[in-house]
């Protein structure tokens, strides 16, 4: 076990896998946050790339909101519906009513649509079924490197379409044609803007085509990497406490929140905190 002491407080954190993550206690994060108890979270959300806060209590939507403006400003999704008077937070809520699942049954970088997508995303939840509902996390460092080198030189250079029109029109609501639906033309790999590794940027959610491929080589390259990435050695599954909040880092990770609980319920809130333009 890591343990680091910051100021008066002390966090512990504590690897979940060789591979991702790291679980985080000893940290309230309905109080203010400090300086250096942020330099504390950053590093490890750098390092280990997906956090686990365990032992939580329900967070209030402007407690999530504030502990989310720490690390940036925050992403209004451009098609879910947005809680009242809280347009930053999407509430992820499937029950016995539910036709679809949340929108997120295959692995994917959130919003990976925009031409600037969320750097994070941070999720609570606070119902869950007796059972079944967690989440996969996969490495994208890990994908990348363990490419051939011919495979890595090949890619390093191209760029990928990721649209979104098909993926959320009518997903979460009646379909409205007042929605613009966001697209954008992202390296096929990216360089994290922190760490400077190099992380595939693919998914089965929006990457729709390569640029300057036929059709049907991008397509058969696409569904090479998208099966690459999803290889179990880069993976890890979480199971979920209730109001464990877990802070994923959308640059270089993919999840994935398996449906396998229905008719049961599972709510929860998340935000996402705004990046940069891949490069
Ligand atoms: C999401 O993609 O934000 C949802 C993840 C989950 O419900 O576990």
């Amino acid at each position: 076990m890591n343990k680091l002491d910051v100021m008066n407080n002390s966090f512990n954190i504590k690897p979940f896998a060789p591979n991702l993550g790291a679980i985080i206690t000893n940290v309230d994060l309905s109080n203010d946050i400090n300086d250096a108890e942020l330099k504390v979270i950053r590093d490890a959300f750098h390092k280990y790339q997906v956090l686990f806060f365990q032992n939580q209590s329900e967070i209030l939507p402007e407690n999530h909101i504030k502990f989310g403006k720490y690390f940036g400003d925050l992403h209004i999704h451009p098609a879910a519906p947005k809680m009242k008077n809280y347009p930053e937070i999407f509430e992820i809520h499937t029950n016995k009513n539910s036709k679809i699942s949340n929108g997120a049954e295959d692995f994917h970088s959130d919003v990976s649509c925009d031409m600037e997508p969320p750097l994070g995303t941070m999720l609570q939840l606070h119902i869950l079924p007796e059972c079944g509902g967690d989440t996969m996390f996969a490495n994208m460092y890990m994908a990348y490197e363990s490419l051939s080198k011919p495979m890595q030189k090949f890619l390093s250079g191209l760029r990928a379409f990721h649209e979104s029109e098909h993926f959320y029109k009518g997903r979460y609501n009646k379909i409205d044609e007042n929605i613009k639906y966001p697209s954008a033309l992202h390296p096929v790999v990216r360089t994290h803007p922190v760490t400077k590794k190099k992380a595939l940027y693919v998914n089965r959610f929006f990457t729709t085509q390569i640029e300057g491929l036929s059709q049907h080589e991008s397509k058969l390259i696409l569904n090479y990497l998208f099966e690459h990435c999803e290889k179990t050695d880069f993976q890890i599954r979480y199971r979920w406490k209730q109001n464990d909040m877990a802070f994923w880092d959308n640059r270089c990770t993919l999840h994935k929140a398996i449906w396998d609980y229905f008719p049961n319920e599972r709510k929860g809130r998340r935000v996402t905190i705004k990046g940069d333009k891949p490069f």
